[in-house]
């Protein structure tokens, strides 16, 4: 089982679109698939058109007995666990465990999971806080959207130094350019300039209506049966993933 954080502490930046696809393209190639959604506000739960138990909250999550609250999606080979409202507490509860256990909790808590599934995905919330760093510990890569502007190559920065302090291989971080509007001149300059460092992969997803959309259809961009243009971008991008991931 390997653990695929889809992580950036800038929000906005096409994280939750990113985990949402890649776990749909992952399940689709055969692969036994968890997503689980970290943010409380739950967007990549909603794109899946599921809502948590009535029972689920953050201490279950945080006590490990969240296992039953796993829910199977319409897509075979792809399960969720949905965010909860509680969630948006989660670092403080997380701080609070810390006194006992360690910033590992949460690889702790998907250690028995590795049996079940191929892929876990993390969709994660935009922070840099403990449960970044939990995050950070669990994940085997940390996949970080960075829409080509100044800003979003701050959060990656920040990503670097956080890394550092953690004592992690840099090497764990598999960026991309994501919303990539190729007739803005800044984007083209900053993929131009930054885009040939190792950090980023070569795969880029691009700024496209389809994407924008999931809101509306709440669904990944590949499962409507005919091939688009952006669900081949995430097919792709899947692919580099895979591939690094096997040169580590
Ligand atoms: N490649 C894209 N093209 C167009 N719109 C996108 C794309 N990626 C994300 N979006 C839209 O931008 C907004 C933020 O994306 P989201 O994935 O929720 O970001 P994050 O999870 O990083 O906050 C959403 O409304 C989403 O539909
Ligand atoms: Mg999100």
């Amino acid at each position: 089982m390997k653990i695929i954080a889809v992580y950036s502490s800038k929000g906005g930046v096409g994280k939750t679109a990113s985990a949402v696809n890649l776990a749909y393209t992952a399940a689709r190639t055969g692969k036994q698939v968890l997503l689980c959604d970290m943010d409380s506000q739950g967007a990549a739960s909603f794109y899946y058109r599921i809502k948590p138990k009535k029972k689920f909250n953050r201490s279950c999550l945080l006590s490990g007995d969240f296992y039953q609250f796993i829910r199977g999606t319409d897509y075979d080979g792809l399960d969720l666990l949905p965010a909860h409202f509680s969630f948006r507490n989660l670092d403080i509860a997380l701080k609070e465990a810390q006194k006992e256990k360690s910033r590992k909790l949460l690889a702790d808590l998907l250690l028995p999971l590795k049996s079940e599934y191929d892929f876990i995905v993390l969709d994660c919330p935009p922070n840099l806080t403990v449960l970044s760093e939990n995050i950070i510990l669990a994940a085997d890569s940390i996949v970080t959207p960075v829409v080509p502007t100044t800003l979003s190559l701050l959060a990656l920065e920040q990503l670097l130094k956080l890394l550092k302090k953690l004592d992690c291989r840099k090497e764990k971080i598999l960026a991309f350019f994501s919303m990539v509007e190729r007739r803005k001149a800044l984007h083209l300059a900053v993929m131009e300039k930054y885009g040939k460092y190792r950090i980023f992969m070569k795969s880029s997803i691009p700024y496209t209506a389809e994407i924008e959309k999931m809101g509306l259809h709440r669904r990944p961009v590949g499962s409507g049966g005919n091939q688009s243009p952006a669900a081949h971008a995430y097919d792709l991008l899947w692919q580099e993933i895979g591939q690094r991931m096997s040169e580590k």
